[in-house]
C-alpha cells in the first residue's frame, strides 16, 4: 500500500516546531513510521496558471512531506472565506458567525479540484488516499472526477453538527453529495456520525443501512473513529522536558503556589472567555486561593485576519487585564497570559509542572491537549483534568472532572475541587483516563481507519455490476 494523506496544514516534524491544532501533531507520528506521503500546503500562493502545481518535496522520518503552493487568486477565498468563516463555525454549531460569499464556495472548490490535481503526482496503482478535515470536503469527488479509482478515506476531526446548523452553509446541499465519492467517511463520536447521517437521510433522502449509505454517488460507509495520542511517547517527552530552560524557569517563578494550565488556539470555540470568568470566580469565591493558584493560558494566534478572531482577541485580552487588575498583587499575577506556541518539546514539561490541566471548550472535535495533559502527568503524584462535555474527549476521559463550560459558577466550583483533590483520588481518576488512552492509541487509530477503509473499499467494488 501506498498511503497518501492529505491535510491543509502540514509539520515538518523539527522539535521545536510550534504545534497548532492537534492534527498536525496527530498525523506527524503517522507518517513517520509508515513511510506514508503527506501532502498539504505550504502556507505560501503562487500566481499564475496552476495547470502544473508547485511542491517542495522533503524527508519526513520514513515517509515524505509535499507543501503545496495554493493558488494566490483563491487561497483567501478558500482558507479565511469559505473554510474558516463557513464551515468552521457551522462544525462548532455557531450559526450565528457563519459568512460566506458565493465567491468564496468558488475559491474552495477551486482549491479542492488544484489539490486533486497535485495528488496525480503521487499516485501509484496500490494508492490509498486518505484526506483530512473540513478544508477538504469536496477533494474525493474531485479525485473521483480525474479517474481515481483507488480507495479514498475522509476523516474529520471536528465536529460534525445538527441538520438545521449544517443547513446555514451555503451550498451545503451540493458540498455534501461532493462527500459521496468517499468510500469511508470518519468521525470522532457516535453523535457527529448520527447527525451527518441524520442530514443525508432526511434532507438528501438516501437510503442509509448500519452507517452505509447507497446513493447516485456510490457506496460509502460513515464510522467512528476517535483519535488518540501515543502515550508512552508523550510521557517520555515529559519527563525529558523537566529540564527545558523554559519549564524550570516556569517552576522556579512559582515559589510552592499550584498552577492551573490552558493551552489552546486562540479561537471562539476553545471556551476562553468563559474558562477566565470562572478562574475570576474561583478567587472571588476562595480568597484563599489567591496567591496559592494562578492560570497559566497559552493561547495561540490562528486565522488572525477574520474579523471574529480579531474580536475574541480583543476580548480575552480585556478580560485577563481586569482579572489580573482586580486580585493581582505587588508580586502576583493570577493569569499569566501567552500569545504564541510551543513545540511539545516544552509543551510536555508545562503540563507536567501544573497540578490542574484546563481544557473547557464550548465544543470540539476530540481536544488532544485533554489527553496529552493526562499522559505528561506524574504517575507519583498525578494532576486533575477539568474537561468540558462538550469535547469530544470526555467520552473517553469520564473520569476527568467534566464541567458545563456556560455554566461558570459550577466551573469555578470544580476549579477548586480539583485544586483540593486528595492524592488517592487523584491517581485513581488518572489511572482509570490512562487505561483509556492506552486502548486507543494514534496507532490504534490509523490501522482501524485504513484496515476499514480497504475493506470498505472492496466490498464497494464487489456490490458493483459486471
Ligand atoms: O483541528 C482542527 C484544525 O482546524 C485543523 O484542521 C488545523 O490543522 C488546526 O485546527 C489549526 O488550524 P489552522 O491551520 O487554521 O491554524
Amino acid at each position: 500500500m501506498n498511503l497518501v494523506v492529505v491535510s491543509n496544514r502540514v509539520s515538518r516534524g523539527k522539535p521545536n516546531e510550534p504545534m497548532t491544532g492537534g492534527l498536525a501533531a496527530a498525523l506527524l507520528p503517522v507518517v513517520e513510521k509508515t513511510g506514508a506521503i503527506w501532502v498539504g500546503s505550504s502556507g505560501r500562493v503562487r500566481d499564475g496558471n496552476h495547470k502544473e502545481p508547485f511542491a517542495e518535496v522533503e524527508a519526513l522520518g520514513a515517509g515524505a512531506l509535499a507543501m503545496l503552493d495554493l493558488p494566490a487568486a483563491h487561497y483567501g477565498g478558500y482558507y479565511e472565506g469559505f473554510a474558516n468563516s463557513a464551515l468552521w463555525p457551522a462544525m462548532h454549531s455557531r450559526a450565528d458567525l457563519i459568512r460566506a460569499s458565493h465567491e468564496d464556495y468558488t475559491s474552495y472548490r477551486e482549491v479542492n479540484a488544484f489539490m486533486a490535481r497535485a495528488l496525480l503526482r503521487f499516485r501509484k496503482p496500490d494508492s490509498v488516499f486518505w484526506i483530512q478535515d473540513y478544508h477538504f470536503l469536496a477533494l474525493g469527488a474531485e479525485l473521483r472526477d480525474l479517474g481515481v479509482t483507488q480507495p479514498i478515506g475522509f476523516f474529520l476531526h471536528t465536529p460534525w453538527p445538527a441538520r438545521a446548523v449544517i443547513a446555514g452553509v451555503p451550498n451545503h446541499r451540493e458540498l455534501i453529495e461532493a462527500m459521496l465519492s468517499y468510500d469511508l467517511i470518519g468521525f470522532q463520536t457516535d453523535e457527529d456520525c448520527e447527525n451527518f447521517l441524520s442530514y443525508v437521510q432526511n434532507d438528501l433522502e438516501f437510503e442509509v443501512r448500519d452507517g452505509v449509505i447507497n446513493s447516485s454517488f456510490g457506496r460509502t460507509r460513515a464510522a467512528v473513529f476517535p483519535i488518540g495520542i501515543d502515550p508512552d511517547k508523550f510521557a517520555q517527552q515529559a519527563t525529558k522536558a523537566m529540564t527545558h530552560p523554559d519549564v524550570t524557569r516556569l517552576r522556579r517563578s512559582l515559589n510552592g503556589e499550584k498552577l492551573a494550565i490552558g493551552v489552546d488556539r486562540l479561537d471562539y470555540s476553545k471556551g476562553l472567555v468563559n474558562r477566565i470568568k470562572a478562574f475570576d470566580k474561583m478567587w472571588s469565591l476562595h480568597p484563599n486561593l489567591r496567591r496559592s493558584v494562578s492560570l497559566l493560558q497559552i493561547a495561540t494566534p490562528s486565522r488572525g485576519a477574520i474579523e471574529a478572531y480579531g474580536n475574541l482577541a480583543s476580548e480575552v485580552a480585556k478580560l485577563v487585564t481586569d482579572v489580573n487588575g482586580v486580585h493581582g498583587e505587588v508580586d502576583w499575577t493570577p493569569i499569566r497570559y501567552l500569545n504564541k506556541g510551543f513545540g511539545q518539546g516544552v509543551l510536555a514539561g508545562l503540563y507536567r509542572t501544573a497540578q490542574v490541566g484546563v481544557v473547557t471548550p464550548l465544543q470540539d472535535g476530540m481536544n488532544l491537549v485533554a489527553k496529552e495533559y493526562v499522559a505528561a502527568q506524574n504517575p507519583a503524584d498525578p494532576g486533575v483534568l477539568v474537561l468540558s462535555k462538550f469535547a469530544g474527549a470526555a467520552n473517553e476521559l469520564d473520569a476527568a472532572l467534566l464541567v458545563n463550560p456556560h455554566d461558570i459558577d459550577g466551573m469555578a466550583r470544580t476549579l477548586a475541587t480539583a485544586l483540593a483533590m486528595p492524592l488517592t483520588e487523584r491517581r485513581m481518576r488518572w489511572e482509570a483516563m490512562m487505561e483509556k488512552l492506552n486502548s486507543g492509541t494514534i496507532q490504534q487509530w490509523f490501522a482501524d481507519f485504513i484496515e476499514a477503509l480497504q475493506d470498505t473499499h472492496s466490498a464497494g467494488n464487489a456490490a458493483l455490476p459486471e
